[in-house]
């Protein structure tokens, strides 16, 4: 398989507030994924959320609402696990005690979708590739407000209007299930 992301098989899914509809980036429709949400007032009270994970593939994104928060799960390809040491020295905190995806379950990584500047959404470009804002891109997030840039474990590159890494929400894994709003 090329060393490079399959970028057929890319996508982000996005799951919004109590439809569980899934709209695609990338070539081919997504299967429906199983997730079981709460009401729209459990939600904005802080119900927990689930979420099937046996669906995403590597390399994909799924957008999740939690608090009325986007919260973004992303399949981490092995790729991208082997190359996120390589950025430790370009980021403001390596953040080395969360885990090298930031979870307890390297293949995943869950942050809240708002940019630690001033709440702008950052885009997700997991491609391996130059870009306009880093010739040396391993994939991440772009924050277009501002210029803000992050790895694939939301982790903010020094000198960028962002201060800090992006947020981690409280999660679990229960077998294939991820459960935004609940730690163990
Ligand atoms: S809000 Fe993201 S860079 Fe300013």
């Amino acid at each position: 398989m090329s060393k490079k992301i399959d970028h057929n098989r890319r996508r982000a899914l996005h799951i919004t507030s109590g439809i569980m509809g899934a709209v695609t980036v990338g070539a081919f429709a997504v299967p429906f994924l199983s997730a079981w949400n709460p009401s729209e007032k459990a939600k904005a009270l802080g119900a927990a959320v689930k979420f099937d994970l046996s669906k995403l593939l590597p390399g994909s994104m799924a957008v999740i609402e939690w608090r009325r928060t986007p919260i973004f799960v992303v399949h981490q390809t092995d790729e991208a696990i082997k190359n996120l040491p390589k950025l430790n020295d370009r980021v403001t905190n390596p953040a080395l005690s969360e885990g090298i995806s930031r979870t307890s379950n390297q293949k995943y990584t869950i942050l809240k979708g708002v940019c630690t500047h001033l709440s702008c959404a950052p885009k997700y470009h997991p491609e391996i590739e130059p870009k306009a804002w880093d010739q040396e891109w391993l994939g991440g997030f772009f924050c277009p407000c501002h210029g803000s840039k992050f790895d694939l474990a939301g982790r903010v590159y020094k000198g960028v209007p962002a201060p800090t890494n992006l947020e981690v929400p409280p999660h679990s894994f229960d077998g294939d299930n991820l459960i935004i709003g609940e730690e163990v």
